[in-house]
């Protein structure tokens, strides 16, 4: 049994981490240009400068018990002696063309990307849109089209421009509601006959781990993540209304950030940390898929003392206007456990801090889980009963370059050859409706958590390092020959 035809395949990026080209073509900032670069043990930080002149930055925090917050005042802002990893990326806006040619090569269905808002609205809510912005996609859609390739665009990965980050703090504000649909108006009418396939906001749980980054929340206060939520909820429901009468063939999808939670121990106490958990998690998709919010999370603000600024009609609109299909990343899985200081739970094992010892790991701690799409697939499929699609899997690597120019990642196709298994076996022996699998990423790119070039996940390798030097010049790695075997064969040959 195998996936049949109408599965597409390809690969995924996002602009912040790809396209560089910061400041050119009448670009506006955005919240991730004015990020530092970090490492496996180092956050990145964000910039920033206060009325007075005083300048410092303030560590990205992924872990959703720490507030973020920058100091009160403080604007976020680019500052001479630091390194901004987003600023070039790995060059899609100069290699676009090559870029797409090796896709091609590989045999690509489908290529996610996202559209920098601050590069078709340089302050995010211009009442006319840059041309050059628009021109420059144009340009790679065309580009796509003349091999067959269809995009899937996200519509915002961790780029709200930072005008709207400086003027309202980011999503918390109401504002950006109505900035965001007029944004995505835009573009839907723009690129029209050219995309069909949208996704809203990248890792919308994101508002949780990392509120800067997901939210351009200056202050992360757990007041601003709920209403920074709330807010994207209402904007991604009003884009599935204007995208279906822009266009009937449009299909918007919402995506999560997906990891499957295990418990350390049969201890019942350990089963309701998972349950937990996955409310967290899945509070996002609930309200996306389903259209309403779940108790848990009612009941969690009103302990909380949390209070939502709403309105009647945004419940109508989450109502009526669910997404489309359900996308989502999945990289590793997670353990949770009450059993915290046994010492074999205690480990540097993903980002509960407990070690799996079924699992192997990368050097980034990210545990390498044989079966996570299976088991996500079912879970998501069951609660929801709609489409899926697999917008990011893969295996950050620090790759190496060897003197005759090849990159021999066996590592990483035995990765992915694990991955796609379990992610057919959920279609062919369990059912699942499954749309495609875009792989993280096409194209080598800088790391979104750490800001690092050597955490590599591309089938194709970009000479650049840590600190921005390298020819960018692009080699194939092996598994690029062997993604290109699995796509021919419709992932029938995994060898
Ligand atoms: C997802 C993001 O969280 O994981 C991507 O949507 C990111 O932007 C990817 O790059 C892998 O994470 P990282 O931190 O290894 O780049």
């Amino acid at each position: 049994m195998t996936l049949d035809n109408s599965f597409t395949w390809g690969g995924a990026s996002a602009a912040n981490q790809y396209e560089g080209g910061y400041n050119e073509g009448g670009k506006g900032l955005n919240a991730v240009d004015v990020l530092t670069n970090g490492s496996a043990n180092e956050p990145r930080k964000v910039t920033w400068e206060m009325p007075n002149g005083e300048t410092g930055a303030t560590s990205l925090s992924w872990d959703p018990n720490v507030e973020f917050k920058l100091p009160k005042g403080a604007v976020p802002k680019i500052l001479d002696g630091y390194y901004y990893p987003s600023h070039q990326g790995t060059d899609f806006y100069h290699h676009y063309k090559e870029d797409i040619k090796l896709m091609a090569e590989m045999g690509f269905d489908v290529f996610r990307l996202s559209l920098n808002w601050s590069r078709i609205l340089p302050n995010g809510d211009d009442e006319e849109p840059n041309e050059e912005g628009l021109a420059f996609y144009d340009k790679v859609f065309d580009e796509c089209a003349k091999y067959g390739i269809k995009p899937l665009v996200t519509l915002s990965h961790y780029e709200t421009p930072l005008s709207l980050i400086v003027r309202f703090g980011g999503w918390k504000d109401r504002y950006l509601i109505d900035a965001f649909t007029h944004y995505a108006e835009i573009v839907m009418k723009h690129y029209k006959g050219k995309v069909n396939y949208w996704l809203t906001f990248n890792e919308i749980n994101a508002m949780d781990m990392a509120p800067y980054m997901g939210g351009g929340l200056i202050d992360g206060s757990e007041q601003n993540r709920a209403q920074g939520a709330h807010n994207q909820f209402v904007a991604s429901a009003k884009t599935v209304k204007l995208a279906h009468q822009i266009d009937p063939k449009n299909q918007v999808g919402m995506m999560l950030a997906y990891s499957a939670i295990y418990p350390y121990t049969c201890d019942p106490k350990d089963q309701l940390l998972v349950m937990k958990a996955k409310q967290e998690m899945l509070f996002y998709s609930d309200v996306q898929m389903l259209g309403y919010y779940p108790t848990s999370r009612l009941k969690k603000y009103e302990r909380d003392g949390i209070k939502l600024n709403d309105t009647v009609e945004d419940y109508e609109l989450l109502k009526k206007y669910p997404c489309d299909f359900l996308s989502f990343s999945c990289y590793t899985s997670n353990v949770v456990t009450t059993h915290a200081n046994d010492a074999k739970a205690a480990g540097n094992v993903s980002s509960g801090n407990i070690t799996n010892p079924y699992l192997e790991a990368n050097a980034w701690g990210w545990a390498t889980d044989p079966d996570v799409l299976r088991i996500g697939l079912n879970e998501l499929w069951t609660r929801y009963h709609k489409p899926l699609w697999v917008v990011e899997n893969g295996l950050g690597w620090s790759d190496t370059l060897t003197n005759d120019h090849k990159i021999h990642d066996n590592y990483r196709i035995k990765y992915l050859r694990s991955q796609i298994k379990s992610m057919e076996d959920a279609v062919t022996l369990d059912g699942v409706d499954l749309m495609g699998y875009t792989m993280w990423s096409a194209i080598d790119l800088v790391s979104n958590g750490t800001g690092e070039m050597k955490k590599r996940y591309g089938f194709v390798y970009v000479d650049r390092d840590d600190r921005g030097n390298g020819s960018l010049k692009r080699y194939p790695k092996d598994s690029f020959y062997w993604y290109k075997k699995v796509i021919a064969s419709h992932g029938q040959d995994l060898d």
